[in-house]
């Protein structure tokens, strides 16, 4: 029987940064296969989920399950923290982030930054690591860029590594914050199109994008985000196509003619 136990599953999560409420009870499940977008105006607090999801920010109520696994919380409120440091790194290892700017080492090849976390983190043995890095390199078409420091690539190029940086440590699912908003239009398109074959390969991934055409393309299920809370959300066919909302025709309206 396949296994339909969601691989991260958002209940109710509520986050404030001291009085400014930022995610106001926000739900959200990507099951295996998944590609989940979060849509929304700037600071409706899709990176804030974004990083609570992965625990780099932490969350005040609410729950957060990874594989069926709830995070253990220890003191509530603004006191509370995540309680199993080992449970947030296994977590963490699991959820590859790509940000906007795409964070590579820049003292170290392209291949030695695809190769670094699995080699540090994960403590896999160095061949077998850098087969894979190869290959994700490959995979990414940037198979030829091993031995190049991230300065000498273009920034198309450069989020390209970030990606099969994130794939090199085999994660359960890739989370992207805008990862084409620093990027050329045409760049920005080498990137999209790695995207897609992500998530044609049944890859589990939830994206906050300003990229509405990908958001269409790629995603089972958009989320738009208002305010800390979900105004609306639903498969891209319907939620771009007959969007219910007055606030989500707005903003679709806003970014056509940006
Ligand atoms: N570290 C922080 N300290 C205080 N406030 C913050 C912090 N990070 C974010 N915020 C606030 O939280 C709100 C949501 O921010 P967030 O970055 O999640 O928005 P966003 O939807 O990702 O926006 P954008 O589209 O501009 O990236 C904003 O009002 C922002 O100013
Ligand atoms: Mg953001």
């Amino acid at each position: 029987m396949a296994d339909t136990t969601p691989v991260i599953e958002i209940r109710n999560l509520h986050k404030a940064y001291g009085s400014l409420e930022v995610l106001r009870g926000v739900d959200v499940t990507a099951r295996r296969g998944d590609v989940v977008s979060l849509i929304g105006s700037s600071g409706s607090g899709k990176s804030t989920l974004l990083r609570c999801c992965n625990l780099l920010e932490d969350s005040q109520q609410g729950e957060i399950l990874f594989k069926g696994e709830p995070v253990r919380w220890k003191g509530e409120g603004h006191a509370r923290r995540p309680a199993d440091a080992k449970q947030v790194l296994r977590m963490r290892t699991n959820l590859s982030m790509v940000f906007q700017q795409f964070n590579l080492w820049a003292h170290m090849t392209i291949l030695q930054n695809v190769m670094e976390a699995p080699l540090t983190v994960l403590g896999r043995p160095r061949a077998e690591v850098e087969e894979a890095a190869r290959g994700y390199l490959a995979k990414v078409g940037i198979g030829d860029k091993c031995d190049a420091y991230p300065a000498q690539l273009s920034g198309g190029q450069q989020q390209r590594a970030a990606i099969a940086r994130g794939l090199c440590m085999e994660p359960e699912a890739l989370l992207f914050d805008e990862p084409t908003s620093a990027l050329d239009p045409e760049l920005e398109q080498e990137v999209v199109k790695v995207i897609k074959s992500l998530a044609e390969e049944g890859r589990t991934m939830i994206i906050v994008t300003h990229d509405m055409k990908m958001a269409h393309d790629v995603s089972d299920h958009v989320v738009f985000l208002h305010k800390g809370l979900i105004e609306e959300e639903g498969p891209p066919a319907t939620l771009f196509g007959a969007p219910k909302s007055e606030r989500l025709q707005g903003f679709l309206k806003s970014t056509t003619h940006a």
